[in-house]
C-alpha cells in the first residue's frame, strides 16, 4: 500500500463507512469515472455502488456539483457555501452556482439542545432561563436557534451548535483532505481547481465559524461601531452566558428582510430600508474597516421604524485603510472610464506580475469599461463592476487578493438586496458621500505620508513595466523588425543655421590666417603688419560680439 496516500485517513470503521457513502453519492451524480480513476474503492477495500441518478447527464457539471454537495449535506453544504464567497479560488460561474446552496436542515430534538446548553454553561436551563421555547426558529447545518427568556424578563435567542457537529466536520474535512490529495494525483484536469488549497481554505474558515466566541466578539464590536446610528441595530450579546458552542443574544423583534421584500403592504419604507442597509455597509467598509461579509436577506431583520438589524456575524471581513482607498480608486478610475489609470492602480496593488502583457490587459479593461460607460451611472452595479474587473484579472492569470473578492462579493450580495427592495436602488448614489469623506481624508495632512508612498509606487510601476517594454524593444532590434522613422520638422532653418555657422567658421579661419600673416610680415614691413593686426582686431571683435550675443532665431 502506498503509505503517503493514507496518512491523512485514519481508516477506522466509521470513517471508511462515511467515505464509501460519499463515493456512492459522487457516483450517483454522474461522476463515476472520477471515483474509478482515483482507485479509492480498491485501495480502501470499499464497496461502491454505481447507481446513477436518472437524466443526470443533462445537468451542467457545475449544477451537478451543487446538487452533490446538497445531498452530502452538513460539512459539504458549508464547503460549497464558503467557496461561493471565494471567487478568487473557484471563479465567478461556480461561485454563483454554489451561492444557491440552501443551508436549512431538519431540526435536532430540543432535548439535545437543552442538554448541550446545560453542558456548555455548567448550569441547568431552569437556573438561567425563566422559559425556553422547544420549537426552534431556525435550523441550519451548524446550529439551531431557540427563543428563550432570561430570569430578568429579557427576551433572548439561543444559538446552539448541533451535538457532535465539530467531530463530524473534523472527520469530513479529513476525508476531504484525503480525496483532494487523490484528485490532485490521479485526475490532472482537476489541477486548475487546486483541490488541496480549496480544502485547506475551507478548513480555516469553517473552524472560525464553529467558534461562537469569535462570533460573539464580532457582534459586540459591530454593536459598538453602530451605537450612535439610529437607523441600524445590532443585538446585544450576553457574553457571560455564551461559550464557543452556545451564543445568547437579545432577541431582535422584527420581520425577516426576505418577507419585507415580498410584502406589498405599505407598512415598510423599502427605499429607506435599502438606503440604510447600503449606508451601514459603506460605513463598515470605509469608516470602521470591519464589515458583515454575508449580508443576505436571511441575516437581516427589519424592526419598527424601518430600522435595519444585522444578524449573524459568523462571517466578517476586515479592510484596512489602504485596502479601502485602493478599492475607492479602482471604482473612481472605472467610473472615469480610465483603463490606464485602472491598470496602474491594479499594479500598485501588486496584482500585475512581470509576465503580464500590460498592453493587452489594458485593452481588455478598456473593452470592459466601454460596456459600462455606454450606460448611465445609475444603471451600473458597483458589485457587478468590481467582479467584472476581477474576472479580467483572472483571465491574465492574476489571482486577485482574497480580501478584494470577498469584499466585492459582499457588496454584490448587498446590492442585490437593495435592488430587490427598490428597483431603482443604486449603490453609487449611496456610496458618494462616503467616497467624498474618504477622499477628503485621503488629502488631509495626515495622509500626506501615504501619498508620498503612493507616488513611490508609481515609480515602482514604471520600474516594473520598463524591463518588459525594454525587452520587447531588444527583441525587435535583434530580429531586425525595428525601424527608426525620422520626421523632419524644420529642415529649412537647419540649413540656414549651417550656412551661418560655416560663414562664421571661415571668417574665423581668415582671421587666424591674417594674425599669423601679420606676425610674419611685421618684421620686414611694420606698416603692413600693423594694418593687418588692426583689421584682424576689428574683425575678431565683431566675431566675438556675434558669438556672444547669439540668439537662436537670429
Ligand atoms: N438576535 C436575534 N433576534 C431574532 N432572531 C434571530 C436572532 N439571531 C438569529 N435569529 C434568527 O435565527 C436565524 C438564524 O440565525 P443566524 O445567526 O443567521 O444563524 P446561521 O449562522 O445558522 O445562519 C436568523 O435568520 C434569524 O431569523
Ligand atoms: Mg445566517
Amino acid at each position: 500500500m502506498a503509505g503517503s496516500d493514507f496518512l491523512s485517513l485514519r481508516q477506522n470503521e466509521r470513517e471508511l463507512k462515511r467515505t464509501a457513502h460519499i463515493l456512492n453519492i459522487v457516483a450517483k451524480f454522474g461522476m463515476r469515472s472520477v471515483v474509478e480513476r482515483i482507485r479509492i474503492g480498491e485501495k480502501l477495500h470499499l464497496k461502491v455502488g454505481w447507481q446513477q441518478k436518472e437524466n443526470i447527464e443533462k445537468t451542467t457539471e457545475k449544477a451537478r456539483l451543487r446538487m452533490l454537495l446538497e445531498e452530502l449535506a452538513t460539512t459539504f453544504v458549508k464547503f460549497g457555501q464558503i467557496l461561493s464567497t471565494r471567487e478568487d479560488l473557484v471563479g465567478q460561474e461556480l461561485a454563483d452556482e454554489l451561492a444557491k446552496l440552501q443551508d436549512s436542515m431538519r431540526p435536532f430534538p430540543s432535548q439535545q439542545a437543552r442538554h448541550e446548553i446545560e453542558a456548555q454553561l455548567g448550569k441547568s436551563i431552569k437556573e438561567v432561563f425563566s422559559s425556553f421555547d422547544d420549537n426552534p426558529i431556525a435550523s441550519a447545518s451548524i446550529a439551531q436557534v431557540h427563543r428563550a427568556m432570561l430570569k430578568n424578563g429579557k427576551a433572548v435567542v439561543v444559538k446552539v451548535q448541533r451535538p457532535g457537529i465539530e467531530e463530524t466536520i473534523r472527520e469530513d474535512t479529513q476525508i476531504m483532505h484525503y480525496l483532494a490529495t487523490m484528485l490532485d494525483k490521479y485526475v490532472p484536469e482537476m489541477k486548475h481547481w487546486n483541490p488541496k488549497l480549496l480544502v485547506d481554505e475551507f478548513e480555516r474558515s469553517i473552524m472560525k465559524e464553529l467558534d461562537f466566541q469569535r462570533e460573539a466578539k464580532s457582534a459586540i464590536r459591530m454593536r459598538d461601531n453602530f451605537s450612535g446610528e439610529k437607523g441600524v441595530y445590532i443585538p446585544m450579546v450576553y457574553e457571560h452566558i455564551s461559550t464557543s458552542r452556545v451564543l445568547v443574544m437579545e432577541e431582535a423583534r422584527g420581520t425577516r428582510l426576505s418577507d419585507v421584500i415580498r410584502s406589498n403592504l405599505g407598512k415598510y419604507d423599502k427605499t429607506l430600508i435599502a438606503r440604510r442597509g447600503a449606508d451601514a455597509f459603506f460605513k463598515m467598509v470605509l469608516e470602521d474597516g470591519f464589515y458583515h461579509a454575508d449580508p443576505h436577506p436571511g441575516n437581516i431583520l427589519v424592526m419598527k421604524g424601518n430600522v435595519v438589524c444585522f444578524l449573524d456575524f459568523g462571517r466578517v471581513g476586515s479592510v484596512d485603510k489602504e485596502l479601502a482607498m485602493s478599492m475607492l480608486r479602482l471604482v473612481t478610475f472605472a467610473v472615469d472610464n480610465d483603463p490606464r489609470g485602472l491598470v496602474m492602480q491594479l499594479s500598485r496593488m501588486g496584482l500585475i506580475d512581470d509576465g503580464v502583457d500590460v498592453e493587452a490587459f489594458t485593452e481588455d479593461m478598456a473593452d470592459l469599461l466601454d460596456t459600462y460607460y455606454s450606460r448611465k451611472l445609475e444603471e451600473v452595479q458597483m458589485g457587478h463592476l468590481l467582479r467584472g474587473l476581477f474576472s479580467v484579472t483572472d483571465k491574465y492569470g492574476v489571482r486577485s487578493p482574497r480580501a478584494f473578492t470577498e469584499l466585492s462579493r459582499a457588496l454584490f450580495i448587498l446590492e442585490g438586496v437593495g435592488m430587490a427592495l427598490n428597483p431603482k436602488f443604486n449603490a453609487f448614489a449611496e456610496f458618494r458621500p462616503y467616497a467624498s469623506r474618504a477622499a477628503a481624508l485621503a488629502y488631509s495632512p495626515k495622509r500626506l505620508e501615504t501619498i508620498i508612498r503612493d507616488n513611490i509606487l508609481d515609480v515602482e510601476y514604471m520600474v516594473k513595466t520598463f524591463p518588459g517594454t525594454l525587452r520587447k524593444i531588444m527583441n525587435k532590434l535583434e530580429s531586425g523588425e525595428m525601424k527608426v522613422e525620422l520626421v523632419h520638422t524644420n529642415l529649412a532653418s537647419l540649413a540656414e543655421d549651417l550656412d551661418r555657422m560655416s560663414n562664421k567658421l571661415s571668417l574665423a579661419m581668415v582671421l587666424a590666417a591674417m594674425v599669423v600673416g601679420s606676425s610674419i610680415v611685421i618684421g620686414t614691413s611694420p606698416t603692413l603688419g600693423r594694418v593687418g593686426f588692426a583689421i584682424s582686431f576689428v574683425l575678431g571683435l565683431w566675431l566675438a560680439v556675434k558669438i556672444l550675443l547669439y540668439r537662436p532665431n537670429d
